[in-house]
């Protein structure tokens, strides 16, 4: 095995070359992609022409998958997987969704900067994200490094957040949106669930800031009070020294580090394109509460 490491930007993120996802992974590979992930946290491995059933046999030797998707309209799902994530802009015949589909609309919450599923108790530790459709421009994904970002905190402002605790929710980062027609079955489904503001990343020992747009209180702060201070660290976490912008090549497998990174879909043209990604997600090993600080 040849491994071939670039880093993509100063801080964070790399592209892999010499990978074929098409062969069964076999232990080295997975190692060498797990230690490179703790380092880089976000890393691009080109040219993977590979389909659901290949994605799904590497992602479940890098480790335990979360089962299900959470999404708005569940039962309507395009994939043969329950556990792939439909990051398209596709209707179940494979046409363009009509421009007022819920699903649309709810999936336009991609936009805003987060951590895959913080809003689950037991949140995600790696994705795994695949290009099979790209739009001729625009349709960026971009991450920031909270690692970077905690590092580059004033020492008050770690000691003020290192211990806080806030609760995280769909429900929450869709209401940044307007968007808030939920049925009641989903609002029980998407409570919200506490989460440490602080955490330690631990294949790097380094720490970082978990923040998410699925943020809508900080315990033992008024609410408004706690949005404002979520505010701020979220335009710190997102200056551009800490943000690398993928622009994406057709069959790009982009895999990235949850518990230490946020990212966010940039705009395209989805009225008029296709965009088909797909995404299986890795558990992390417990709630964050029930982590070492
Ligand atoms: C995701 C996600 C962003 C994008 O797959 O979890 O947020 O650019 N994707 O599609
Ligand atoms: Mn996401």
């Amino acid at each position: 095995m040849n491994l071939e490491i670039n880093p993509l930007h100063p801080v964070f993120a790399a592209e892999v070359i010499g990978v074929d996802l098409r062969d069964p992974a076999t232990p080295e590979l997975v190692a060498a992609i797990d230690a490179a992930m703790d380092q880089y946290a976000v890393l691009v491995l080109r040219d993977q022409q590979i389909d659901d059933d290949q994605q799904l046999a590497f992602a479940q030797a890098m480790g335990p998958l979360e089962p299900d998707v959470a999404v708005v309209d569940a039962a309507r799902h395009r994939l043969k997987y329950r556990a792939m994530v439909d990051i398209s802009n596709l209707a179940l015949d494979g046409s363009i969704v009509a421009v007022d589909d819920r699903r649309r609309m709810f999936n336009l919450g991609n936009l805003l900067w987060h951590s895959d599923s913080s809003f689950k108790s037991t949140p995600a530790k790696h994705s795994m994200l695949h290009a099979r459709v790209i739009p001729p421009s625009g349709g960026n994904t971009e991450f920031a490094d909270m690692r970077a970002a905690w590092d580059a905190l004033p020492i008050d402002t770690q000691t003020l957040i290192e211990p806080l605790v806030c609760d995280h929710s769909l429900i929450y980062s869709r209401a940044l949106l307007g968007f808030e027609a939920f049925t009641a079955a989903e609002r029980d489904e998407f409570a919200p669930v506490p989460q440490r503001l602080v955490r330690r990343h631990p294949g790097s020992g380094r720490r970082c800031i978990y923040l998410s747009s699925h943020i809508g209180q900080v315990h033992g702060y008024q609410r408004p009070e706690g949005m404002v201070l979520i505010r701020e660290l979220m335009e710190h976490a997102t200056q551009r020294e800490f943000v690398y912008s993928h622009p994406w090549r057709l069959h790009d497998l982009v895999i990235w580090d949850n518990r230490c990174t946020m990212h966010r879909a940039r705009p395209f043209d989805d009225r008029r394109y296709k965009r088909d990604m797909r995404r299986l997600t890795l558990q992390d090993s417990a709630p964050t509460l029930d982590q070492a600080a």
